[in-house]
C-alpha cells in the first residue's frame, strides 16, 4: 500500500505558484485574493485562516474580510460588488456555508467568474462541462485529480466511482475523471444518498473518491484489493484524549481499509493541503488572464 502524501504534493504545487508570482510580480503585478467569511463556524474560521495564511507566505496579497452571522444579503451583495470592481483583486472566494438566511447561490452569481477561483460561478460549471479551459475549475476536485496524476496513478479507461454529489466535489469531481484528454477519460459512476446496493458498485471501483461528509463510511467490504482511495471527507470527532478535544477524520475507515488498497490518502494529509494549493494556483491563473 502506498499512501499518497498530500503535503509533499501541494509544496510541489506551491513551488510552481511562485514561480508564477515571481513572473507576475517582474511585471508589477501582484495576484490579489480576498477571502469571506460569514459568521463563526469553527472549521469555517480555520479553513479561512490557512487559505489566509498560505496565500500571504506565497507573495499573494490577501485580503480576509470576516463579517458577523448578522451580516444581511444585502451586506454580502455590497461586498462582492466592491471586490468585482476592485483592480488590486484576481480572486474572491466566499466561504461555504454561509449562514442559512444566506441565498448562497444568488452570492455565488454576483461574483465576476473571470475572480470566481473557486469555479463556483454558473458560467464556469459550465465551461468544465463544455471542456472550455477558460474557465475555473473547483479546488478539491482539482486538487484530487492532480494527486491521482502525480501518484501516477492510470486514470484513462480505469472505473471511478464518485461518492458523493456536491456542487463542490463530487459533481465536478465527475466531469473532470470523464472529461476527455490527460487526467480524464475514466468511466466514471457517481454514487449518493439514494443510490442502490453502494458496496456493489464501490467494490468495482480502480478509483473511490470518497466525498461524503460521513466519518468512516466507506469500510473494509467496500472496496476490492488494489483500489486507489481518495479521501476528501475532513470530519471532526470527539477525542478528550486530543488536545483540542476532536480529531480530524476522514469519510473512509482508514485503519481497515488502507491494508487493501494499492494506493490511499491520509487524513489529514491528503485532500485538505491541495485544495489550500489549487486555491492558489486558480488565483494566479486570473492574475495572469487579467495582465494578459
Ligand atoms: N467549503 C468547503 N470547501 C470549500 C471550497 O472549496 N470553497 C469555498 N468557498 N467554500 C468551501
Amino acid at each position: 500500500m502506498k499512501l499518497i502524501n498530500g503535503t509533499e504534493i501541494a509544496k510541489k504545487v506551491h513551488e510552481e505558484t511562485r514561480r508564477r508570482i515571481a513572473t507576475l510580480q517582474a511585471r508589477g503585478i501582484t495576484p490579489g485574493l480576498a477571502v469571506v467569511l460569514v459568521g463563526d463556524d469553527p472549521a469555517s474560521t480555520a479553513y479561512v485562516r490557512s487559505k489566509d495564511k498560505r496565500a500571504a507566505e506565497l507573495g499573494i496579497h490577501s485580503l480576509k474580510h470576516e463579517l458577523p452571522s448578522s451580516a444581511t444579503q444585502s451586506d454580502l451583495l455590497a461586498l462582492v460588488e466592491c471586490l468585482n470592481a476592485d483592480p488590486a483583486i484576481h480572486g474572491i472566494l466566499v466561504q461555504s456555508p454561509p449562514p442559512l438566511h444566506i441565498d448562497e447561490a444568488a452570492i455565488v452569481r454576483a461574483i465576476d467568474p473571470r475572480k470566481d477561483v473557486d469555479g463556483f460561478h454558473p458560467v464556469n460549471v459550465a465551461k468544465l462541462a463544455l471542456d472550455d479551459p477558460t474557465g475555473f475549475v473547483p479546488c478539491t476536485p482539482l486538487g484530487c485529480q492532480r494527486l491521482l496524476v502525480e501518484a501516477g496513478v492510470q486514470i484513462a479507461g480505469a472505473r471511478a466511482v464518485v461518492l458523493g454529489r456536491s456542487m463542490i466535489v463530487g459533481k465536478p469531481m465527475a466531469l473532470l475523471l470523464m472529461a476527455k484528454g490527460s487526467g480524464g477519460d475514466a468511466t466514471v459512476t457517481v454514487v449518493h444518498s439514494r443510490s442502490r446496493d453502494i458496496a456493489a458498485i464501490t467494490r468495482e471501483a480502480d478509483i473511490l473518491i470518497a466525498a461524503i461528509g460521513r466519518p468512516g463510511f466507506v469500510t473494509a467490504d467496500m472496496v476490492r484489493a488494489g483500489t486507489v482511495v481518495i479521501d476528501v471527507g475532513i470530519n471532526r470527532v470527539d477525542d478528550p484524549t486530543a488536545a483540542k478535544g476532536y480529531r480530524l477524520v476522514g469519510d473512509v475507515d482508514f485503519d481497515a481499509v488502507a491494508p487493501k488498497c494499492a494506493a490511499i490518502t491520509p487524513v489529514p494529509g491528503g485532500v485538505g493541503p491541495m485544495t489550500i494549493a489549487m486555491l492558489m494556483a486558480n488565483t494566479v491563473t486570473a492574475a495572469e488572464r487579467c495582465a494578459a
